[in-house]
């Protein structure tokens, strides 16, 4: 069983490293492999709207870390988006990431479990939890959600560490993902009747 992290702080031992360790403390209890990616210094680009993805399937014309990223992806059982909020957002580097992640892939994520959190001085955590879980949400990925809104709260770097309800709301979250994750994988097994898809239809609003 794996989990695969997602971490977009530059900051090499920020406040989004402080929470997302305090996840893998849980999920090493349990035995879960965690990955964790740091893209919040890299250099990555948006989508461009190209469609080699599509005559390429799997694969983003960009050839960097969302490529690599892709096919760990494939094989997770979770997926762990953290970002510091920048301008009441996730910052950019996250949603060109994201964008070109979940466009360029090939496979089905139907079932893998998503959690994502916010992490920030003060504001726009709530809007930044809601742009992060729609990228699951359009995916037919469940999601694991916690006891309050996924956030943490700090400005310099390990301020997070005076946060400890955003700290055992992570601890939270992690739990809920292997419980998840684990019973996804004996429903698998359990109702393969309901794991059949009826065909999709793609529809837009001038027919
Ligand atoms: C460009 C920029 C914009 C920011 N915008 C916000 C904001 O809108 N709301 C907020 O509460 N904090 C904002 N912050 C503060 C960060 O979210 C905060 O310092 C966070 O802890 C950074 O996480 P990190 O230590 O993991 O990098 C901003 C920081 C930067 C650099």
């Amino acid at each position: 069983m794996k989990v695969l992290m997602i971490n977009g702080s530059p900051r090499a031992n920020g406040n989004t490293s402080i929470l997302l360790n305090e996840m893998k403390k849980v999920f090493s209890s349990f035995d879960v492999e965690v990955e964790e990616i740091k893209i919040g210094a890299l250099d990555i680009r948006g989508c461009i709207s190209c469609d080699y993805c599509k005559s390429h399937p799997g694969e983003c014309v960009f050839k960097d870390i969302v490529n690599e990223t892709s096919k760990k992806f494939k094989e997770a059982d979770g997926l762990v988006v953290a970002s510091p909020v920048y301008y009441a957002s996730p910052n950019g580097t996250v949603i060109s990431f994201l964008d070109r992640l979940f466009h360029s892939k090939d496979y089905d994520v139907h079932y893998k479990v998503g959690a994502a959190f916010a992490i920030a001085r003060r504001g726009g955590t709530t809007a930044s939890f809601d742009v992060l879980n729609k990228y699951f949400t359009i995916s037919g990925m469940p999601v694991a959600s916690g006891d309050y809104w996924n956030n943490g709260f700090g400005l310099k770097q390990g301020e997070i560490n005076e946060d400890l309800e955003g700290l055992r709301n992570a601890r939270v979250v992690a739990k809920r993902m292997v419980f998840l994750m684990k019973s996804i994988k004996d429903g698998k097994e359990n109702y393969k009747d309901l794991l059949e898809e009826e065909e999709r239809v793609s529809t837009h609003f001038i027919k």
